[in-house]
């Protein structure tokens, strides 16, 4: 039985402790050899179970990789990845995607795009059913990424440093990761989440002021920008914001 929140007055300090939750998930890409207890495996995957998603159709399934040769197979794929990326001079700045091999924790989230049925789609056809279809893929993403962020959550709430990886999504990926994991062919890997103690201690990137990402009522166009000031962010910033400690950025 869930109990219900007892008052409506706020607790601040429940918020003060999702807070400090939300404000210390980080991203780490190197973790310690410590097996990851299964109870914190559960619990992580309890928090993902309550989230919500479109049409309540939990789209989702998740897949604990627990076997090592399953984690180098793993990382073998992205590494491989990385270079043929390198060579199509993509120009991505790239992480080592070797830590995925000694992530403790490491869970490949799976997304039964099947469900877009579940949203409202004609099913004829027509140029207006593409567009419902495309909204219905977006609801799917978001119903998913939901579910992702709970687990993200709740293994910051226990103390991991969380790898949100999403380098899976083209069909050469999918055909490499499904066989290992024997995920059905009409199921697609949609991400995948490593967690463990940090190797190294973990550092809070650039994150945007609340005043650059938040209107009252009508977009405030001093926080639009245009598709060449977009390109400049790519070119010149990016870089800095994925791998720099906030503190650090000039
Ligand atoms: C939807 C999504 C996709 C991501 N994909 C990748 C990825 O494929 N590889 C990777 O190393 N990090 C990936 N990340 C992690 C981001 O690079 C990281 O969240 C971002 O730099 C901000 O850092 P923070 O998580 O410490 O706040 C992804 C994060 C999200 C939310």
């Amino acid at each position: 039985m869930i109990e219900p929140i007892k008052t409506l007055t706020p607790d601040i300090s429940r918020f003060d402790t999702f807070l400090d939750i939300a404000r210390n998930r980080m991203t780490s890409r190197e973790f310690r050899d410590e097996p990851i207890p299964d109870e914190h495996v559960e619990m992580i995957l309890e928090a993902a179970r309550h989230a919500p998603s479109g049409a309540n159709a939990q789209p989702w399934h998740f897949i604990v990789v627990t076997k090592p040769e399953l984690k180098k197979a793993i990382a073998d794929y992205f590494v491989g990845e990385q270079r043929r990326r390198a060579k199509m001079k993509m120009k991505f700045p790239t992480p080592n995607y070797r830590g995925l091999e000694t992530a403790p924790g490491l869970i490949v989230v799976v997304a039964d795009f099947r469900f877009t049925r579940a949203f409202p789609v004609l099913n004829d056809g027509s140029d207006l059913d593409r567009q419902y279809q495309e909204n219905a893929e977006r609801i799917l993403l978001q119903s998913v990424a939901a579910a992702t962020m709970s687990a993200h959550l709740a293994a910051a709430s226990l103390g991991y440093g969380v790898w949100w990886v999403t380098a899976v999504g083209q069909e050469d990926a999918q055909k490499a990761l499904k066989p290992l994991l024997g995920i059905p062919d009409d199921l697609s890997v949609i991400d995948i989440m490593a967690f463990g103690k940090p190797s190294k201690a973990p550092y809070k990137r650039w994150k945007k002021a609340l005043a650059d990402i938040v209107s009252r009522d009508r977009f405030d166009m001093r926080n639009y920008m245009t598709p060449e000031q977009v390109e400049a962010w790519v070119r010149e910033h990016r870089h800095k914001v994925m791998y720099r400690d906030e503190s650090k950025i000039d």
